[in-house]
């Protein structure tokens, strides 16, 4: 039975991650420290908030004594470490919060690991740091480069991979020079329930449905490598049983797509609901779809991210055949679920799209 700390568990990737542990494994008790950002959304907790192993607390990572308080009274084993800036447009905007939180987070994260599990008396057998990075610390390839490995050299290009870069470089480090037993995942792009709608996916559908423009940088033609939510949660349970001590693990869907090809795969698939339940058109009818028009009408070519990575592709070999890794929802099944999920969760979406988060839309299009 496991004792876990979850860092940034009310966000997208770490919701999912807590809805899944704690339906596989109900008896292991789970702890969610988050500072409920923008990003974080306590309703993205309401399905476990009343299983009697789960606790959320309302904190920051950088509070070195608030996290030693937790893991010593929680007796806590197990960190797994999500709580992240995760947005690269808003690292090119604003950096210091990425600096903040990925880097200064992370240490401090590390300092109270040490501590507790490290300094005391004795050392805490079978304890593990688990941290959740991302592929975009490789860089970018071409089309025509391997995929990355976890033994491709880290090139970071935004201020968000940088600063996720440095924390990787920490948690090595902790691990190198103390024996603080550590693993890293690196995992592609995520989509699924609870994405949070600045990000391509959730944007793209949100926007459908209020007959917004749907921004596409540049040529649309950057490559990403997409994986449904779920099977990234599954790819860190694999490493947190099984994974070697020390080590990196990529995990990734097999799955390129070019932007503007996934914007019409989803512009196509709302369409189709819209054809299959007429009570849609009631529900959302200023969508182009409710009046039987082209959605695809509603793409837009913006200005380009500055430094865009043109490509991300994951290499996952040394996961699957060390683990057994292989993700188990297709990208036919997973992005039709993700559009039924944000049909039928409204209420959601239109609550987390705030006034500060329409605020930083508008400041974006401003210029
Ligand atoms: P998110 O932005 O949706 O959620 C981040 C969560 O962290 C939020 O709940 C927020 O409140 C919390 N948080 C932020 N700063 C905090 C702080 N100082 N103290 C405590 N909590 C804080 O992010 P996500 O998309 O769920 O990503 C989670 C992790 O996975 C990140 O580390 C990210 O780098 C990594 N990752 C994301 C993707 C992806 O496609 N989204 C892919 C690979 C890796
Ligand atoms: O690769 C993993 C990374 O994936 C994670 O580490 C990050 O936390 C996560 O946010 C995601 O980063 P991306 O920048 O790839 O995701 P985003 O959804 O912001 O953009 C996906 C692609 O779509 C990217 O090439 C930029 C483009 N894009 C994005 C938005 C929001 C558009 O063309 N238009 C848009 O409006």
């Amino acid at each position: 039975m496991k004792k876990l700390l979850v860092t940034g568990g009310a966000g997208f990737i770490g919701a999912n991650f807590v809805h899944y542990w704690l339906a596989k494994y109900s008896a292991d008790k789970v702890v969610v420290l988050d500072a409920l950002t923008y990003a974080g959304n306590i309703a993205n907790l309401d399905s476990v908030k009343n299983h009697e192993n789960f606790t959320f607390v309302h904190g920051n990572i950088c509070d070195q004594a608030l996290v030693e308080r937790l893991l010593t009274e929680h007796n806590i084993d197990t960190l797994v470490h999500f709580a992240a800036e995760s947005h690269v447009d808003r690292s090119i905007t604003g950096p210091d919060a990425f600096i903040e939180t990925n880097i200064i987070g992370t240490y401090s994260l590390l300092k109270a690991a040490k501590k507790v599990w490290l300094d005391g008396d004795a050392i805490l057998d079978g304890h593990r740091f688990h941290h959740v990075s991302t592929d975009e610390v490789y860089g970018t390839l071409s089309p025509t480069d391997p995929a990355f490995s976890e033994d491709t050299a880290y090139a970071p290009n935004s201020p968000y991979s940088a600063s996720k870069a440095a924390s990787d470089h920490l948690v090595r480090a902790y691990h190198h020079t103390y024996g603080l037993n550590v693993t890293t995942s690196n995992c592609s792009n995520n989509y699924g329930p609870f994405h949070f709608p600045e990000k391509l996916i959730p944007l793209v559908i949100t926007n459908i449905l209020h007959d917004k423009a749907l921004p596409i940088y540049g040529d649309g033609q950057q490559i990403r490598d997409w994986l449904y939510v779920e099977d990234h949660a599954y790819g860190i349970d694999l490493v947190l049983q099984n994974g070697r001590i020390g080590e990196n693990y990529n995990i990734g869907g097999n799955n390129e797509w070019a932007n503007i090809d996934i914007v019409k795969t989803i512009s196509k698939l709302v369409e189709q609901e819209f054809v299959k339940n007429p009570d849609l058109a009631k529900r959302f009818p200023q969508a182009k779809a409710a009046m039987a028009q082209n959605t695809e009408s509603l793409i837009t070519y913006v200005k380009d991210r500055l430094g865009h990575d043109r490509r991300y592709a994951i290499d996952a070999t040394k996961t699957n055949n060390e683990l057994g890794y292989q993700p188990k929802e297709s990208f036919a099944t997973g992005i039709a679920k993700t559009v039924t999920w944000y049909l039928n969760n409204e209420a959601w979406w239109q609550s987390v799209m705030d006034g500060s988060y329409q605020d930083w839309i508008a400041e974006q299009y401003s210029s």
